[in-house]
């Protein structure tokens, strides 16, 4: 974990903070070498090298070379002045200037060998240079295009006869889980598992880990977290944004394979896991892929009632007119394609039995709002005997984004009443706690990698389990089988989200 510093710290505090700080070699500067396929795409400008340029300025990074790939013909000069035009943030100039020293470009087609050699020259130079072959291959490619850069690597025997290496992949990994399997098959002949990163940027966020830091850090929860005591568990991931400039990557992908297949099952994994028995990478894995697998998969008769999809027609958002889905560039006029995703799930195990997990997730919803519910079952009498109906059920909310808090839902005596409960919220904000020096999604991904730590990456088992949750689903909805509803831009969504948690006597809870 990253050093945070504490407003309120005391003796006794930091004294115990220094027994749970990692050793401190992990904190040492460090040295490596990237290679960015896919530089001067859209994930490699809006989040690898802000990420990296951040990690730069904490002062994470020793000796180091980012090689981007690209297929346009760029010098290094015109590649950094591109990045240097896309951060968003305020920088000072002179902090970009010493790092832009370390940026370089290389251009190629991913599919010639040339490219491959010249790479091979390239890294070597500076792997010699950086003193380290701690060398980092990271895809920021479209997934279809990832078996050819492996296998091409593989020809070079770049990889397996060197540890120090690893491969890093964005999700969605594979295309569906025969493609998840065959892309693992193709990895595995040129790395070996431990060189194998594949990211959830969502595993990376601090208040997702934060998520087992609660639960397990703390008695007064965890022995009420089951079926005894909780009533349901919603997720929410919503966007107020479309999909932008990614129109040909989303009519492939839509929402299931975008968020629903990897950052909703991840959420469901770390709302619901065991304890796992250590910190290392394999005992979080285990856990996690044990609730995976305990999930009820829904066959085909089942979606009717728990699976609701839609598309974004054209709204307003913050009173600004949007597009609809059908009228972004690059996307299909006739498209099927959904933007919008609500489904009801179980978890067959002995502490999640019949508790529903409602989730939903969309894109150009009414606000950019990611949470957690975790709603408690209402006390089984109405007040004193029978004299109060006006009872809200205790809850929890992890609150992940815009705003970073956990808080707990109880009810108090309304002051004004003879006999009346008001609902009251404590709320833990991060900000207000803790100065915010906790790193980024991305940047806590990229530095975990570099270091080679995979506690917060996806193992296979894991991905082919999320597909194959999933996949029943985009079948019906492939073959238009199930409704796919057009809600306005700027709403909580297609109406019909409301039947699939109405029929279990809940509500969405909209923060
Ligand atoms: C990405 C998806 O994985 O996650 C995007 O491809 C989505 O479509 C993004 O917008 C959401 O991430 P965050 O961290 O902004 O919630």
């Amino acid at each position: 974990m990253p050093k945070k510093a504490h407003k309120r710290s005391s003796i006794v505090d930091s004294q115990f903070l220094e027994s749970c700080e990692l050793e401190p070699a992990n904190k040492q500067p460090i040295s490596f070498s990237m290679v960015i396929f896919g530089g001067t795409g859209d994930l490699a400008k809006r989040k690898l090298l802000p990420a990296i340029f951040n990690l730069f300025l904490k002062g994470s990074f020793k000796s180091f070379s980012i090689i981007s790939l690209g297929r346009r013909d760029l010098t290094d000069t015109q590649y950094r002045k591109i990045i240097e035009d896309s951060l968003a943030a305020d920088f000072k100039k002179a902090d970009w200037v010493r790092f832009k020293k370390h940026l370089f470009y290389l251009q190629g087609d991913l599919k010639s060998s040339e490219t491959y050699d010249k790479l091979c020259r390239t890294t070597s130079k500076f792997s010699k240079e950086n003193k380290t072959d701690n060398i980092i291959y990271y895809l920021a490619l479209q997934p279809s295009l990832a078996p050819v850069v492996i296998e091409k690597l593989s020809e070079r025997h770049v990889c397996l006869e060197t540890p120090n290496r690893k491969v890093v992949l964005e999700k969605p990994f594979g295309h569906d889980i025969k493609s998840a399997r065959k892309l693992n098959q193709i990895i595995l002949k040129a790395f070996s598992e431990e060189q194998v990163f594949r990211i959830d940027h969502y595993l990376g966020k601090e208040t997702v880990q934060n998520i087992l830091y609660f639960r397990f850090g703390n008695s007064i929860f965890e022995p009420l977290w089951n079926r005894n005591y909780i009533e349901n568990i919603q997720i929410t991931v919503a966007e107020d944004i479309g999909i932008e400039s990614r129109g040909r990557f989303y009519e492939e992908s839509g929402v299931i394979r975008d968020v629903v297949q990897n950052h909703i099952m991840q959420l469901i994994a770390m709302i619901a896991m065991e304890s796992p028995v250590g910190f290392g990478s394999k005992f979080m894995h285990d856990e996690r892929v044990k609730v995976l697998q305990a999930m009820r998969p829904l066959c085909a008769k089942d979606l009717k009632n728990n699976i609701v999809l839609g598309q974004y027609g054209e709204g307003k958002i913050n009173k600004k007119k949007v597009k609809s889905y059908v009228s972004e560039p690059d996307v299909s006029p006739r498209s099927k394609v959904p933007t919008y995703f609500a489904g009801r799930f179980f978890i067959d195990n002995w502490r999640w039995a019949n508790v529903p997990f409602y989730v939903r997730t969309g894109k150009r919803l009414f606000k950019r709002s990611t949470y957690i519910v975790v709603t408690f079952k209402t006390p089984p009498l109405k007040l004193l005997g029978r004299t109060c109906d006006r009872l809200k059920e205790n809850n929890i909310i992890f609150s992940l984004q815009p705003n970073e808090s956990i808080s707990l839902g109880f009810n108090v005596k309304d002051p004004a009443f003879l006999n009346r409960v008001y609902p009251e919220h404590m709320v833990f904000d991060y900000e207000k706690v803790f100065q915010t020096t906790f790193l980024d999604a991305y940047e806590r991904v990229l530095l975990d990698c570099i270091k080679g730590d995979q506690t917060i990456f996806a193992r296979q088992d894991g991905i082919e389990t999320m597909w194959s949750l999933v996949e029943p689903i985009m079948k019906q909805a492939e073959n238009h089988r199930i409704k796919l509803p057009v809600y306005p831009a700027g709403s909580w969504g297609p109406e019909e989200a409301n039947s699939i948690i109405e029929e279990g006597g809940h509500q969405w809870v909209n923060l």
